[in-house]
């Protein structure tokens, strides 16, 4: 499904099998703000060891990988990541400082001006349901929209509608539907 908003999601035809972990004890569960611009603010975040980032600097890929690979993605090509990371225009991940590990991730390409796709919306499932998710993308969101870009979208597995639906994301008003390139393979001569 075709979405209009800003989204982070897997290619449609990744599967994610696994389930939500329990949090680790010392993460504490609820932390809205009704004051702040975000659900958590990044002072939250970070007196709760989650630390932000904005570029790959200091991103272990292998590291960034098992979290891909928990929630069920296939494993991919560490290089092939970093190429593709590369030509990422926005992305968005944390570090859980005491691991110093990637546990929440977002990212989106695009042209910079009128289109962005988002991909690759991760957390890892010892981390799932402490609003990391919604801490990434509400971040990433924003950036694409201060860049003026209009047209935000996403593919979202259906089990996962209802974690894009609060954060602005509909399937698309006009009817327009999503179509993927499907390569079938050659008849044997
Ligand atoms: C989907 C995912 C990114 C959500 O991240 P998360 O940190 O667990 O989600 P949050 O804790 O930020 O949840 C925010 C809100 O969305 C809801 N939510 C989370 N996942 C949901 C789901 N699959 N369906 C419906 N609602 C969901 C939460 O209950 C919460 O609602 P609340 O504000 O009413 O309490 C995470 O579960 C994940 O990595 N899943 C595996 C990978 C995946 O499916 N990625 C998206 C592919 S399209």
């Amino acid at each position: 499904m075709l979405l209009r908003g800003t989204i982070s999601a897997p290619l449609p035809s990744l599967r994610l099998t696994s389930a939500a972990a329990t949090p680790p004890q010392n993460v504490a569960v609820s932390w809205h703000s009704p004051t702040n611009k975000y659900s958590i603010s990044d002072q939250d975040l970070d007196s709760r060891g989650f630390l932000l980032h904005r570029t790959i600097a200091d991103l272990n890929l292998d590291h960034l990988n098992k979290v891909f690979v928990a929630v069920g993605f296939p494993k991919r090509d560490p290089e092939k990541i970093r190429i593709a990371l590369e030509h990422t225009d926005s992305l968005l991940w944390m570090e859980y400082a005491k691991t110093k590990r990637p546990v929440a991730f977002a990212r989106a390409t695009g042209d910079g001006v009128f289109n962005a796709i988002i991909w690759d919306v991760v957390v890892d499932p010892s981390f799932q349901g402490i609003g990391l998710g919604r801490a990434v993308m509400e971040r990433l969101v924003e950036e694409l929209v201060d860049k003026g870009i209009g047209n935000i979208a996403l593919y979202s597995e259906p089990r996962v509608l209802g974690f894009y639906r609060p954060l602005g994301f509909v399937a698309d008003p006009d009817g327009i539907r999503g179509m993927v390139y499907s390569r079938k393979p050659k008849k044997q001569k």
